[in-house]
């Protein structure tokens, strides 16, 4: 597997790629995500390419994209933190691998590759899914409980990380 840090040029040509990703990944539970809305994420990937701190990490095996994992710093996460104890962070957006190569490390691998240059505190908006939380809790971060998302009804979990690992 090869691990990779793109940069603008080179992710201009990932977009089907990402699509053909992005709608198998978040088929599954607990997203369950029809197809065409994977199309809405990779719009917003690519608007977000000029937002400051924007990193994108990217896996590669033979048959092509195995997984991405990208974020910015932003102060949007920061702003749902019910303790408000600071401005801004670096968000993780989306973390995604292919369902046939999942299981095999590739994901951690991506979040640790992504977050190794990124500064702190770090935060994501994840599902509500306990398995998820349980991940990321594994993974190094705190679970800071359930947020609404303004302007829309979904309610997600919220979670911060200081950069720390518990690895
Ligand atoms: C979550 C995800 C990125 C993990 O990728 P992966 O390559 O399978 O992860 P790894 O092989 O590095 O790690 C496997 C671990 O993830 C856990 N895991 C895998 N998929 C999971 C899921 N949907 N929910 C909870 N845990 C999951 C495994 O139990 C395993 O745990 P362990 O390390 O304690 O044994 C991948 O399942 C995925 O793309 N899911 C759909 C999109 C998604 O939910 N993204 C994250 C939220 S934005």
């Amino acid at each position: 597997m090869i691990l990779e840090d793109l940069s603008c040029p080179e992710i201009d040509g990932l977009r089907e790629e990402l699509i053909a990703l992005c709608a198998q990944a978040f088929a599954g539970e607990p997203w369950r995500e029809p197809p065409a809305r994977a199309v809405k994420v990779v719009d917003r990937f690519y608007e977000s390419l000029d937002r400051p701190g924007f990193r994108l990490t990217v896996a590669r095996l033979d048959d092509g994209l195995a997984g991405f994992a990208y974020g910015y710093v932003d102060s949007f996460c920061a702003s749902l933190d019910p303790s408000r104890s600071f401005g801004e962070a670096f968000e993780l957006v989306e973390l995604a691998v292919s369902p046939l190569h999942q299981g095999r490390g590739i994901g951690r691998k991506l979040h640790d590759a992504l977050l190794a240059q990124a500064p702190s505190p770090r935060m994501l908006l994840t599902h509500q899914a306990l398995d998820l939380r349980s991940l990321y809790a594994r993974w190094g971060w705190r679970d800071l409980g359930d947020v609404v998302i303004p302007g829309s009804e979904s309610t997600l979990a919220l979670m911060m990380s200081t950069g720390v690992s518990l690895r």
